[in-house]
């Protein structure tokens, strides 16, 4: 119900024309990545992240993912994974 009306992004959704978002390869890339049960919850809440703010402090990112509980990678790797992400995000704006 408190979704009604609202637009609703999936893991599936992200990619564009067979090419993953660049936060999905930047997840890859920096072993974001191991059992893959938290990484959808993961990467949209990345996502939701860098639509507002595109450079993220590491505080910020590690608030905007907490409501995601990853038991395989000490969540360093995903931190990393969203910073990376920012950067190449900000590169094809420019
Ligand atoms: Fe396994 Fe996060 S990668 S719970």
């Amino acid at each position: 119900m408190e979704v009604n009306g609202q637009e609703i992004t999936t893991i599936e959704g992200l990619e564009r024309d067979g090419k993953l978002h660049p936060l999905q390869e930047a997840f890859l890339q920096c072993g974001a990545v191991q059992c893959g049960f938290c990484t959808p919850g993961m990467i949209l809440s990345a996502k939701a992240l860098l639509d507002e703010n595109p450079n993220p402090s590491e505080e910020e990112t590690r608030k905007a993912i907490s409501g995601n509980l990853c038991r395989c990678t000490g969540y360093a790797k995903i931190v990393e994974a969203i910073k990376v992400a920012s950067i190449r995000i900000d590169e094809v704006k420019r």
